[in-house]
C-alpha cells in the first residue's frame, strides 16, 4: 500500500513538514512527499488532452495516480490555502488521478484558532475534485510550536502523536478499501 504527502509550505523548518513526517511514521506501508514547490504555475493552455505537461507535472500526476491515499499537511495563509498548494491541487483537477482517491487534510497552526480556514478550503476543493475526503483522518493542530521537537523536526507532543497514530490508521484503513477496489476495477486516470 502506498501513500503519497504534499506539505503545503516551503519552508525548511516548517512546522507542518513536521507534522507530515510524524504521521507518515503512523501509515501502514510505502509513503513518499511529492515536491510542490518545483511546479509551474497552473496554465490551462498546458493542460489540454493533446498538451504535453510540463516535466514536474508529469511526475506530480504519476505519484498521485501510483498512491492508493494522499495526506495534505498545510499552513493556512491570510485564511486561506498556501498558493503553492492550491497550483498543486490545480494541475490535479482535470488529470483524474485524485478522483475516488482517499485523502486526509491536516492543517498546523502555531495560533489558538488558526488553519480552519484552509482546512475546509482544502475539503471542499478535493471534494469538487471528486476525491474521498476521510473526515476521521482529517485533523486541525492549533498552537502546533511547542508540540514539535526542533531536535527531530518530528512531534513530541504524546497526546497529539496519539491523534495522529489514529488519524493513520483511518487512512490506512481507507487506503486498504481503495486498493482493493482498484484491483478489481482500475480507476479513471488521464495518461500524465
Ligand atoms: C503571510 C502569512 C500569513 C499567515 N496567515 C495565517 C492565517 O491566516 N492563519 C494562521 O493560522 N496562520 C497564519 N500564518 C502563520 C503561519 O501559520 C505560520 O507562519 C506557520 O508556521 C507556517 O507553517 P509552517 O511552519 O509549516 O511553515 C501566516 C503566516 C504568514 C507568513
Amino acid at each position: 500500500m502506498k501513500l503519497l504527502a504534499l506539505s503545503g509550505s516551503l519552508r525548511a523548518r516548517s512546522s507542518n513538514s513536521a507534522v507530515l513526517r510524524s504521521a507518515l511514521d503512523f501509515f501502514d506501508g510505502a509513503t513518499t512527499t511529492a515536491d510542490i514547490g518545483a511546479l509551474p504555475h497552473f496554465n490551462p493552455d498546458l493542460d489540454g488532452e493533446d498538451a504535453t505537461p510540463p516535466a514536474p507535472v508529469a511526475v506530480l500526476r504519476a505519484a498521485v495516480g501510483a498512491a492508493d491515499a494522499v495526506l495534505v499537511v498545510s499552513p493556512e495563509y491570510a485564511h486561506g490555502v498556501p498558493g503553492v498548494l492550491k497550483n498543486a491541487l490545480d494541475w490535479l483537477v482535470s488529470s483524474g488521478e485524485c478522483v475516488h482517491k482517499p485523502v486526509a487534510v491536516i492543517t498546523a497552526s502555531p495560533f489558538p484558532t488558526g488553519g480552519d480556514h484552509a482546512n475546509a478550503q482544502l475539503r471542499e476543493t478535493l471534494r469538487m475534485m471528486t476525491a474521498e475526503v476521510i473526515t476521521a483522518a482529517c485533523r486541525e493542530i492549533p498552537a502546533v510550536g511547542p508540540l514539535i521537537d526542533p531536535a527531530t523536526d518530528r512531534v513530541k507532543d504524546e497526546a497529539t502523536l496519539a491523534d495522529l497514530r489514529t488519524a493513520m490508521s483511518h487512512l490506512t484503513a481507507a487506503a486498504t478499501t481503495a486498493a482493493t477496489a482498484t484491483t478489481a476495477t482500475p480507476r479513471p486516470s488521464r495518461t500524465a
